[in-house]
């Protein structure tokens, strides 16, 4: 009955704890929660992300925990074996197949942003931003992107890295992720107060609070669905390959409860950082994904030790998007290992070459490809709109779907052993009817139909 993962085991539950933190906090909270917040007027856009992450976003993230736990194994085989065991279509391994697709396209772009953070260590380091101006930060910023050389240099680098610690298994991982992650909280509640002193922070909290839902599209609900798939990596296995290596007698629930908490405090204390200083600084909100590049380094530039701020800041980022980007490959180098018999560090190799090539459409599409557009979207543009507004959700609603009609209630209840009191038969029911729903329905909201 209880398997083991041939790929090891977390050794406590706050490896594991950190693991998955350190999977879920990363670029999506810091560079994409404030710059789609902007795109998508504040508030109301905020609101609806945070109740996805409730109704959606918990109830999938302990389902996939429970199926990873149960198949330990990559999400393809986990998928296969749990569906014939539970008598129901091999077909079902395709929802892995979907998660390895997604984990490796969004692998492909993240690391080019990873690759700009790593540029702006270098950049803040040096003084570059000292006494800036907005304007000057921004003439920074686009000369930086309209260099692909220069990007694919960080895009390569950043891809090395994480192949690197992909390649020693799990024990790297959680050496890395023990301090890091504090640091960063640390640093983020430090440029908080930072920006309560700028005069805009009032204008700042009612940008991202004030609700005004005259501004929130089919398409914006969408990204903020998405969205929550993606701050907190659901949707493509990323978990349910870290619950394979989960001991069995670790709470699932309470376990996702500390990395969702502690993933939404990072993303809103960014947005609290950011958009005060978008406004003190007459800068524009939807100003895309250069936002906190075009925004931070003015902070850096003048407050006291920005030098050293803005490094310290930039290095913990490159961090957290380190600590993300492992977790998106893994589910591909477990299933290499698995059914091709090769080594990791050969799998790494693999997937990490397939992975960079892809991400050199993703550098060309700030430059010399950046009015080459399908759907009005650019490569980048495109591969995100596709991996986090429509994948993700897609593997989630088959996840919660799976947890919820296919394997048998005894097990799920087993495996999850939740408290008496009804905390079971809710998440039963979030799975079952209302995560699939939701999903569906935004969906739909979408393409017209409702
Ligand atoms: N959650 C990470 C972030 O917010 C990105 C990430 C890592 C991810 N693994 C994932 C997104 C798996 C989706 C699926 O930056």
């Amino acid at each position: 009955m209880n398997k083991v993962s041939q790929h090891g085991e977390w050794t406590s539950r706050w490896s594991f704890i950190l693991a998955a933190t350190g999977s879920a906090v990363g670029l999506g909270n810091i560079w994409k929660f404030p710059y789609i917040t902007g795109e998508n007027g504040g508030g109301a856009f905020v609101l609806v992300y945070l109740i996805c992450i409730c109704l959606i976003g918990i109830p999938i993230m302990m389902a996939e925990i429970v199926l990873g736990r149960q198949g330990r194994q990559s999400p393809i085989n986990t998928m296969r074996d749990l569906a014939k065991k539970a008598g129901a279509h091999r077909y079902w391994s395709l929802v892995g197949w979907l998660g390895v697709i997604a984990g490796f396209l969004i692998l492909s772009y993240y690391s080019v942003i990873a690759g700009w953070a790593m540029a702006y260590v270098v950049r803040v380091a040096s003084g570059m931003f000292d006494g800036a101006t907005g304007d000057g930060v921004k003439n920074i910023f686009v000369q930086f992107i309209s260099d692909p050389e220069k990007l694919l240099a960080w895009h390569s680098l950043f891809m090395i890295l994480t192949m690197l610690v992909v390649a020693r298994g799990i024990k790297g991982l959680e050496r890395a992720v023990k301090f890091l992650m504090p640091s960063l909280f640390v640093l983020l509640l430090l440029l908080v107060g930072y920006s309560m002193s700028q005069g805009a922070f009032g204008q700042g909290v009612s940008f991202m609070f004030n609700l005004d839902f005259s501004k929130l599209s089919g398409e914006s609900v969408l990204t903020a669905m998405g969205h929550a798939f993606f701050t907190i990596s659901l949707g493509m296995g990323a978990i349910m390959v870290y619950g394979a290596y989960l001991p069995s007698n670790v709470s699932i629930a309470s376990t996702t409860l500390v990395i969702v908490i502690a993933d939404t405090l990072v993303a809103l204390l960014a947005g609290l950082v950011i958009f005060p200083i978008v406004f003190a600084n007459g800068l524009e909100p939807a100003s895309g994904p250069g936002l906190i590049f075009q925004t931070l380094p003015i902070a850096f530039g003048h407050m006291g030790f920005g030098a050293f701020f803005g490094t310290l800041f930039f290095v913990l980022l490159v961090f957290a998007a380190w600590s993300s980007s492992i977790s998106l490959i893994e589910p591909a180098v477990s299933w290499l290992v698995e059914n091709k018999k090769i080594s990791r560090m050969r799998a790494c190799i693999w997937a990490g070459l397939a992975t960079w090539f892809v991400g050199v459409g993703t550098v060309l599409s700030f430059n010399y490809m950046s009015d080459v557009t399908l759907f009005g979207r650019t490569f980048f543009d495109l591969l995100d709109f596709l991996t986090a507004n429509i994948m993700l959700p897609l593997g989630g609603i088959c996840i919660a779907i799976f947890a919820g009609w296919i394997i048998s209630k005894q097990s799920s209840e087993e495996e999850l052993g939740l408290p008496r009191g009804g905390y079971y038969e809710a998440w039963r029911f979030l799975v079952k009817y209302i995560s699939p729903a939701a999903v569906i329905i935004v969906f739909m909201n979408v393409v017209g139909i409702l």
